[in-house]
């Protein structure tokens, strides 16, 4: 049997564009650096782990891809990460993709909650999106076009617990979206929500999925198979690409069909 997913697309718009990528080092954000370095962009991205960063840049120039741009940055300090897009815009140029990807779904229950922790969370889950989207829209708008894409999740859609300011967090993400499309779609500038179902990251099959979870994502979803980072990349790279150019406001969701 042919091997079906050797023939993805390649997208010629992403060629020698300048894509910031936030939480990049790991999880789906390392795939989505890895992918759009595949496509000829000039990436940059930015998290916490910094030998994992590392190791991402030298496997991306081990194959050949353009060279990324690394920079150890918690998102959480806004000036920093406006600093690290303002620092990369002086060597690629300006943004044109943006994949606001960093967070943190550590599980807290609803009675441990106080205001600090509220807060925290907040700033890793939806509080950059806005600051990174903010920094990237002047260099966009004299670019005359751009993408910015914003991770939500299936957790703000189906009955999950011990999770409630993540969840009110993503759920954000969408409305943040949504208004930000409109301000800014005046200005080329496209701004999208990519919804990923569970997808099984180095994190989730660590932590939380073993055999009775994977019985019941196959229950769940209306396609009985696993999803991985690259699935949820392909979406992404659609998005960041001209392909879809009159696209945006909108939600994409990537879950198999979870009921
Ligand atoms: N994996 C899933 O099943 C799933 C499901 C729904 C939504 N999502 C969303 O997709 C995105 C990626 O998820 P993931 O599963 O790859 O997450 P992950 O936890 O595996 O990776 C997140 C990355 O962000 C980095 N990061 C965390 N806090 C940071 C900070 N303060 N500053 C800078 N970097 C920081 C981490 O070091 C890590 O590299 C997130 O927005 C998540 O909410 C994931």
């Amino acid at each position: 049997m042919t091997d079906r997913t050797s023939a993805f697309a390649t997208y010629p718009s992403l060629e020698g564009q300048h894509a910031f990528v936030s939480g990049g080092a790991s999880g789906l954000g390392r795939e989505f650096v890895s992918q759009l370095a595949g496509q000829g962009s000039r990436v940059s991205f930015v998290d916490l782990d910094e030998a994992s960063g590392r190791s991402l840049v030298a496997e991306i120039v081990e194959r050949g891809d353009p060279e990324p741009v690394f920079s150890v940055v918690d998102v959480r300090n806004v000036p920093a990460l406006v600093a690290a897009i303002d620092d990369a815009a002086d060597r690629f140029g300006p943004v044109t993709v943006l994949v606001n990807n960093a967070a943190n779904d550590s599980r807290h229950a609803v009675a441990e909650v106080d205001v600090e922790l509220w807060d925290e969370r907040m700033a890793v889950n939806i509080r950059h999106h806005f600051f990174a989207a903010q920094a990237v829209a002047p260099g966009m708008r004299k670019a005359g076009h751009g993408s910015i894409i914003n991770l939500g999740s299936i957790s703000a859609h189906i009955d999950l617990t011990d999770l409630p300011i993540y969840i009110a967090a993503k759920a954000g993400v969408e409305g943040l979206t949504r208004t930000l499309a409109r301000e800014l779609g005046g200005d080329g500038i496209r701004v999208n929500c990519v919804i990923p179902g569970w997808i099984m990251t180095q994190r989730q099959l660590t932590m939380w999925v073993g055999d009775a979870e994977r019985e019941h994502i196959y229950r769940m979803q209306a396609l009985p198979e696993l999803l991985y980072p690259a699935d949820v990349a392909r979406m992404v790279l659609w998005l960041a690409a001209e392909d879809s150019r009159l696209c945006t406001g909108q939600t994409w969701v990537v879950d198999g069909g979870w009921e």
